[in-house]
């Protein structure tokens, strides 16, 4: 086996990153694909919140990073009611000492990333990074390592203007082949329709700038969506067919793309 790897990020935070990491993982899963989602964003981790809380002894990502006796294995916490694994990251309170680490820990880090990721491609058929936003150092050690990027954007115009900054950066640091969609969320109803030039001028913006990124279907704004994950549900909302239908489609492609 030799699992792919997909990065799930974004300029701004709040653009659906994580909502998005828990659709696909579950997608795939339902699929029969071996799916592992891993939540990488520690400046505000959240996966942990929409899954019965782990065992004592289940380990984190930072556990696994900051101390080599610790094995990638010993994070996996096996979500029965999903069918995928999930990797979790320090809840914030004590999870934040990343914001004071430093390159050298980070260099580290990626030497640890990479062990881990040759281990998990052997297990599974797709392993999800969910990450925080901006090019910080975890999300940059992220990038180098999955070639596959979603990238995660709210229709306005400062985060399609981030998001044009972000891909200019990415394209010059990383020559490795790459594989970049971006993705449009939440997007309201009147930019389907009324509106609709407007959402056309920002996906010109990105395919004149980048034509190597690739555009998905827009995502639209929902507001069942937004309720439900807001308080954290184990239960994720699929009964939303003006989500799901576009979502599915995007799925299709990256499954027929990436042979998954
Ligand atoms: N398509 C959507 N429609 C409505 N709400 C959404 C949609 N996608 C995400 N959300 C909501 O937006 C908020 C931010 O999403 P989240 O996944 O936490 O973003 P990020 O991980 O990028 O910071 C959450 O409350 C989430 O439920
Ligand atoms: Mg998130």
């Amino acid at each position: 086996m030799k699992g792919k790897f997909l990065m799930i990020h974004s300029y701004k935070g709040g653009t659906g990153k994580t909502a998005l990491s828990l659709y696909i993982a579950k997608y795939f899963a339902d699929k029969g694909k071996k799916v592992l989602l891993i939540d990488a964003d520690f400046q505000a981790p959240s996966l942990f919140s929409f899954f019965p809380k782990p065992g004592e002894d289940t380990k984190t990502f930072n556990d696994y990073l900051e101390a080599p006796e610790h094995s990638i294995f010993d994070c996996i916490y096996p979500s029965v009611k999903e069918k995928y694994d999930v990797i979790f990251s320090r809840p914030p309170e004590t999870g934040s000492k990343v914001l004071s680490t430093d390159t050298q820990w980070h260099r580290v880090a990626l030497a640890r990333i990479i062990h881990a990721n040759t281990e998990l491609s052997r297990r599974y058929d797709l392993i999800i990074y969910d990450t925080g936003p901006g090019l910080n150092l975890m999300a940059t050690n992220i990038l180098a390592v999955a070639e596959i990027a979603i990238i995660v954007v709210r229709p306005n115009d400062y985060s399609v203007m981030g998001t044009l900054l972000m891909l200019k950066e990415i394209y010059s640091s990383f020559s490795q082949q790459r594989k970049d969609f971006v993705l449009f969320n939440q997007v309201p109803p009147k930019f389907f329709s009324i509106k609709k030039k407007i959402l056309n001028n920002w996906l010109n913006l990105i395919k004149d700038g980048y034509p190597k990124a690739e555009i998905l279907e827009a995502l639209p704004y929902s507001e069942h969506i937004s309720t439900t994950l807001g308080v954290g549900a184990y239960n994720l909302p699929i009964d939303v067919p003006q989500f799901r239908e576009p979502f599915e489609r995007n799925m299709k492609r990256l499954e027929k793309l990436f042979k998954l």
